[in-house]
């Protein structure tokens, strides 16, 4: 085998991987539906130099220490939760990731489920497919405006910065917390900083858009949704794993919030049979914050670049382990 050789966890069209094969052998996992068996990748990447992953990939201790040659982790996604980062960094592994490209394909989407869920739009879609659409009311399948109301933003990082943006747009109030006030920020976008509860108590909408972290993990618990408004909308971009599920159900179904849209999950893919399906006012997408084929593509182009750097001998152009030197 021509080596380096670089172990990639999913279909990548070939066009995108072109630039790797002229370096290097590249395998990929071929399933259809089914993700690569932990056993078969730790196989895979025994001998790999680098590795292309995606972020339902975990890529923990045991893989990493089972991997001698691997100089090189590219995680398809701005999140890298999912790769155990110290272990990577002790064994000088880079640990890059996609950040900047997705900003505004993912702001998009945050949009998209905050007006699917405020004007019902999956729920009126629903209801006519049902046969129940009958006659034109004046209070049929009302929900809430979403001008003029206030916007919440936890985690105000790059992406936050383009949804404040779309907000002002619709004349929305934005507040925004963050584990650091950003006063640039802020005033640029007219965001005002305040702490988790104000945030909670005052805003209409809280969209949630924190990278998973021992801090961040169950953030939004029982006592978070006990403070949001019983109008509150929640929405979900950033890690399932900050929401504890059975207390936004409890929320839903007990009326402390009115709904919620969700992109991301506790375990992912979640079944058909998940409680939150049966809840009518919650809309739920499978984890496509990014998905637009030109965002796809740039990430998947990014993914494979910073392979190519480091194979070159060059730093790659986004990672995130910056103690890893050439
Ligand atoms: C998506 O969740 C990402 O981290 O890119």
């Amino acid at each position: 085998m021509k080596q380096p050789y670089v172990y990639i966890t999913k279909k990548i069209p070939k066009e995108v991987i072109g630039p790797l094969e002229k370096i290097a052998t590249v395998k990929m996992w071929n399933g259809e539906s089914e993700k690569v068996p932990v056993e078969f990748l730790k196989r895979e990447v025994a001998n790999a130099t680098a590795l292309f992953t995606t972020l339902d990939d975990t890529i923990d201790h045991s893989i990493i220490e089972n991997s001698p040659q691997l100089k090189v982790i590219s995680n398809m996604a701005v999140g890298y939760d999912n790769i155990d980062i110290s272990t990577a960094t002790k064994h000088s592994i880079f640990v890059c990731n996609t950040p900047d490209i997705l900003n505004d394909t993912t702001a998009d989407l945050a949009f998209a489920l905050l007006m699917s869920s405020a004007r019902r739009i999956v729920e009126g879609q629903q209801f006519i497919k049902d046969g129940y659409w009958k006659d034109w009311g004046p209070l049929l399948m009302v929900g809430r405006d979403i001008h003029h109301k206030t916007l919440g933003i936890v985690g105000m990082g790059r992406i936050g910065e383009k949804v404040a943006k779309r907000a002002t747009g619709f004349d929305m109030e934005v507040l925004y917390h963050n584990r650091t006030k950003r006063d640039s920020v802020g005033e640029a976008l007219n965001a005002t900083y305040c702490s988790f509860d104000e945030l909670l108590e005052k805003a209409d909408f809280i969209i949630n858009l924190l990278p998973l972290t021992d801090e961040t993990r169950n953030k939004f618990d029982e006592s978070a949704f006990s403070k949001m408004k019983n109008t509150a909308i929640f929405i979900n971009v950033g890690r399932g794993m900050s929401v504890v599920e059975e207390d936004l159900i409890y929320a839903l179904q007990n009326g402390e919030i009115a709904s919620a849209g969700l992109d991301v999950y506790r375990h992912e893919p979640i079944s058909n049979q998940h409680p939150l399906l049966k809840l009518d006012q919650v809309v739920l997408v499978p984890h496509i914050g990014s998905a637009t084929i030109e965002t796809r593509t740039k990430m998947m182009q990014l993914t494979v670049q910073n392979i190519v750097n480091v194979l070159e001998g060059k730093y790659p152009e986004a990672y995130v382990n910056k103690d890893v030197k050439l």
